[in-house]
């Protein structure tokens, strides 16, 4: 395995060894995302130990199919085999990490990224070689995913522990006042906030026909008469002192111009308006990012989707790791002087900046 300019063979096969761990990761992740999507984590978390017909059935799926995904599982420590009974088990301490009864921490919800930027790997290569990007267009699973995974990190805890980061807002909101969520995807934290302040008016704005569409559905089935979806490019936004509260969910980074749409949100915003902006906790210097626990994969996403997307509109691609400290100096930029920083306890990921204006 060494070729023999290596000197260091001990380090050389140490390195191997740490490779093969990956590539098991990255295979594991891709049948972790199976069985979260067919339901097998929450059947098996159900359940007490069983044999692999058992649980096809009772999760009814093809037995064949449901006995290579187990076995990926065992072999890759999701689940335990038990040889002589031929029963597979979901450890409880497994399933909590695994499941949808966790609201806010199911990590096969982020599994789910590997599998979908994997599909657009044939894009990115071309871009390596010839620059430009790959559009939204490109993720058939995009939108959904994201709605998945920030219907952890946000929604659950939207309204006990984000909105109160900006002291008086949940009062404000509970009055009456007028809100607009910037790149809203599917629109369920917009959603929420329309069910938590019936009195308040609520806007969803996202360049995505498909995540606008699915939005405007979901209001109509779940009855919100206060909240109204539409696509719009916010780079175009030209509004003055209309809103009392704007959000930006994860939705500044990957845009194609952060410097225009963050001038327009502080335009948009009434004297004393808050702007709620949750986006990625990394420092923009890869150097202060060596022991982030999500680091690669943030990186990873970022070439491979934020960047990317941001890149195929003839975009800044500032990337996922454009970094707190290049938030706070565009937030700045964009006139936002009045400025936080918080963390949430549930969330490695991101963290929220509270600016007024
Ligand atoms: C990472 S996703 C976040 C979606 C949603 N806020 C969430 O947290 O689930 C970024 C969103 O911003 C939208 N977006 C990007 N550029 C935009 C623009 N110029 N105008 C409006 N929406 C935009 C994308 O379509 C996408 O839905």
């Amino acid at each position: 395995m060494q070729s023999t300019e290596v000197k260091d063979v001990k380090k050389a096969m140490d390195f191997a060894e740490s490779l093969l761990n990956k590539l098991n990761g990255g295979a594991i992740c891709l049948m972790i995302s199976i069985g979260h999507r067919v339901g097998l984590f929450d059947c098996m978390g159900d359940m007490e130990a069983a044999t692999a017909e058992e649980i096809a059935d009772k999760a009814g799926l093809n037995r064949r199919y449901v006995r290579e995904w187990l076995d990926a599982m065992t072999v890759g420590g999701i689940c335990i085999y038990d040889a002589t009974t031929k029963k597979y088990d979901l450890p409880a301490e497994h399933a909590v990490h695994l499941t949808r009864k966790n609201a806010t921490g199911n990590l096969a919800v982020l599994a789910q990224f590997i599998g979908m930027l994997g599909s657009v790997e044939d894009g990115i290569v071309d871009c390596f070689k010839n620059g430009g990007g790959v559009g939204y267009e490109a993720y058939a699973r995009f939108h959904e995913i994201m709605a998945e995974e920030s219907g952890q990190t946000v929604v659950p805890v939207l309204v006990e522990k984000v909105l109160p980061l900006a002291p008086g807002l949940h009062e404000r909101l509970e009055s009456g006042i007028t809100a607009v969520d910037i790149g809203c995807g599917r629109g369920r934290a917009l959603r929420r906030m329309a069910s938590a302040y019936p009195k308040s008016k609520f806007v969803g704005f996202d360049l995505c026909d498909d995540a606008i569409a699915h939005a405007k559905e979901m209001t109509e089935a779940e009855g919100l008469t206060n909240i109204e979806f539409k696509k719009q490019d916010v780079a175009a936004l030209d509004l003055s002192e209309e809103f009392d509260l704007i959000t930006a969910f994860d939705s500044i980074h990957d845009q194609a111009k952060p410097d225009v749409v963050l001038k327009n949100i502080h335009r948009a915003l009434k004297k004393d308006g808050v702007f709620l902006m949750q986006d990625i906790d990394t420092s923009k210097d890869v150097e202060n990012n060596m022991t982030h626990p999500v680091a690669p994969m943030v990186y990873t996403i970022s070439c491979m989707h934020c960047m990317t997307v941001s890149l195929a509109q003839g975009g800044a691609g500032l990337g996922a790791a454009w970094g707190t400290e290049t938030a706070q100096r565009m937030l700045g930029e964009a006139g936002f002087d009045k400025l936080d920083l918080h963390k949430l306890e549930h969330d490695p990921l991101n963290c929220f900046f509270v600016a007024r204006r």
